[in-house]
This record gives structure tokens, sequence and C-alpha cells, in this order.
């Protein structure tokens, strides 16, 4: 079984032909309340993969927040966890899209509660599970303590280090493996410069996105890449949310790293081609055709 621990927002996009200058108005072309958020986004990826997955989170005592509710549930992952906050509004992201790439502003609502004592209090339920997938869109005291309850406990974990924040060495010993784009992996890899040991330690641990350029790990000290497939990217939200969460459920499934990050890289150019963190990301049925039509992207690997 997978556990999200994560955040919970309200995706409230506008799509426009032209950035405003600060100061500047202009007209949009379309507008969508769309579910998001990148804990909730990386629970949908792997419940539409086929795994068993359970978030937790909290949300607001608002419209958003039942609405959200309702939608979790209809998508297959288990809600029991997903508590309503007394007070607060759900988290909401505004997004602009624009010539297929975002620009967000988040306002965290009620993913602000997920502190270490709500972490603490979930401990039974992280420690239920075989992997513990996490981001950084809630307190980091959180984050913190869900690494080391899952450590203790010999859960495997994927921390997804986004947004960026700069980690402490102790998360990176302590998770199994990172996901972070390339502009995190930068930052990360900053922190290890000058200190070999480490360096190669996170190289073991490391599964950098690079958009359309696809996935770089590293085998023996080398770079390895996986290939994005071609597609044709309408909307690039939640492209690496839709990865992490298929990257877990691969791993769980008993993929090696390599298998894994293909199956995954499959689902997440997948995940581009429609408007909206959610509305692209794939069911199983879709990553596996794909992997028929499109041999170079591990086509045997279902
Ligand atoms: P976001 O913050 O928008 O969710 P990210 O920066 O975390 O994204 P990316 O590295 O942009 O993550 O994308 C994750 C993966 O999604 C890539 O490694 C690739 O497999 C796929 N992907 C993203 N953009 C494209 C694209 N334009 N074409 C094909 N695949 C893409
Ligand atoms: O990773 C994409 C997500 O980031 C969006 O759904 C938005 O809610 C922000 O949290």
């Amino acid at each position: 079984m997978i556990t999200v621990l994560g955040s919970i927002n309200m995706d409230l996009v506008t799509v426009t032909s032209k950035d405003p200058l600060l100061g500047e108005t202009v007209m949009g072309n379309h507008f969508s309340t769309i579910p998001g958020g990148k804990g909730a986004n990386q629970a949908v990826a792997a419940a539409r993969l086929g795994a068993e997955v359970q978030l937790i989170g909290r949300i607001g005592d608002d419209v958003f927040g039942q609405q959200y509710l309702v939608h979790l549930k209809e998508q297959g992952v288990n809600t029991k966890y997903v508590k309503p906050v007394t007070g607060e509004k759900t988290g909401i992201a505004s997004i602009t899209v624009y010539k297929g790439d975002n620009k967000i502003i988040v306002v965290p609502g009620a993913n602000k509660c997920v502190g270490p004592e709500v972490v603490e209090s979930h401990s039974e339920d992280i420690l239920k599970s075989d992997w513990l997938l996490l981001q950084m869109e809630i307190p980091l005291q959180g984050v913190e303590k869900a690494l080391e309850i899952a450590h203790k406990g010999g859960v495997k974990t994927i921390l997804n280090p986004a947004p960026y924040h700069e980690i402490p060495k102790s998360w990176i010993e302590m998770a199994t493996y990172l996901t972070p784009n390339e502009f995190e992996a930068n930052q990360i890899f900053n922190l290890y410069k000058n200190d070999h040991d480490n360096l190669a330690q996170l190289k073991k641990k490391i599964i950098i996105t690079k958009g359309s350029e696809g996935i770089v790990i590293f085998e023996n000290d080398e770079e390895v890449v996986i290939p994005a497939m071609p597609v044709d990217a309408i909307d690039t939200t939640g492209a690496g949310d839709t990865f992490s969460g298929a990257l877990v459920v691969g791993l769980s499934e008993g993929k090696s790293l390599k298998e894994a990050c293909y199956f995954a890289a499959r689902a997440a150019s997948l995940s581009v081609t429609k408007l909206g963190a959610q509305s692209g990301m794939p069911y199983r049925k879709e990553v596996n055709e794909f992997g028929k039509t499109h041999r170079d992207s591990g086509g045997d690997i279902l």
C-alpha cells in the first residue's frame, strides 16, 4: 500500500495568449477550477495506475473542500485521513498557463495545518504502508517528522523536493529516492559539491526530471537518460507529480529503478497533453498502450 502525505489545492487556472506585465490588464482565453496540489495530484496519479493509495492531508471547511473529497473518492483514493479543519480554507493555486507553461501562486490554507503534531498523529497510518510519497507543500517540520517515522519504521520513501526549500542532509540520508526537477537537483547538488562521500550516496538516490528531455539517473556514477515521449504539450502543470506518483507505483510492484523510470516517464509525458494537473493523468491501460506504440519508452514495461 502507498501513502501520500501532502497538499490538497483547488487550482484556479487561467489560459492566456498574452502574459501581462506588472500593472497591465489583458483578456484571458479560458478559466477552469481543477483539483490540484502536489500531494493530491500524486495520490491520484498513483490510484489511476491501479495502486492502493491513501492520502494524508487537510482541507478547509468550505465548498472547495467538500468538492475535493468527492473527487478523491471518485478517483479511488482512500480519504479516511483527509480531514477538514474548522475555520480554515482549502488551499488554492492561482495558475496562469501561457504557451503550454505555467506561473503558480499557492495560498496554502488548511495545508498549513499538516505540521509535526498532525503527522505524528498519523504514525500508525504511515507505518501500515510499503511506500510513503512526500513533497514540500506542507510545513517542512511535518515533512521531517514523516521522514523520521518512515525511516525508523522501515517504510521506503520518495521525497519530491518541490516547491524547493533547502533540505538538510539528514533528509537525503533518510529518503530512499528523491525526484527533483532540474532546478531543484542543481540546488541539492550544490549542497554536496565539496562532500564526495555524500555525493556518491546522493547519486544512488536521485532521479532528475528534465521536462521534454526526460529523466536522468546515475548508474555506476554515469548519467543514464530515460527519454520523455514526443507529445503535443498543452499544459505541463503536474507533470512532475505524475512522474512521482507513477514511479512509486512501479517501484511498489517490484520493478527495477530503471524500469520504474521508463514506466513513470511514459505516464508523465501523457499527462501534459491535457489542461490541468490531473486531467491528463493517464490510466494504466493508456500507459500500457502507449508503451506498445512507442517502443523506445520501454515497450515491455507494463
Ligand atoms: P511541474 O512542476 O510542471 O509539475 P516538473 O518541473 O516537476 O513539472 P518536469 O521535469 O517538467 O517536472 O516534467 C516531469 C516529466 O514529465 C519529464 O521528465 C517528462 O517525462 C514529462 N514531461 C514534461 N514535459 C514534457 C513535454 N513537454 N513533453 C514530453 N514529456 C514531458
Ligand atoms: O505540481 C503542480 C501543483 O502545484 C498544482 O496542482 C498546484 O496546486 C501547485 O501545488
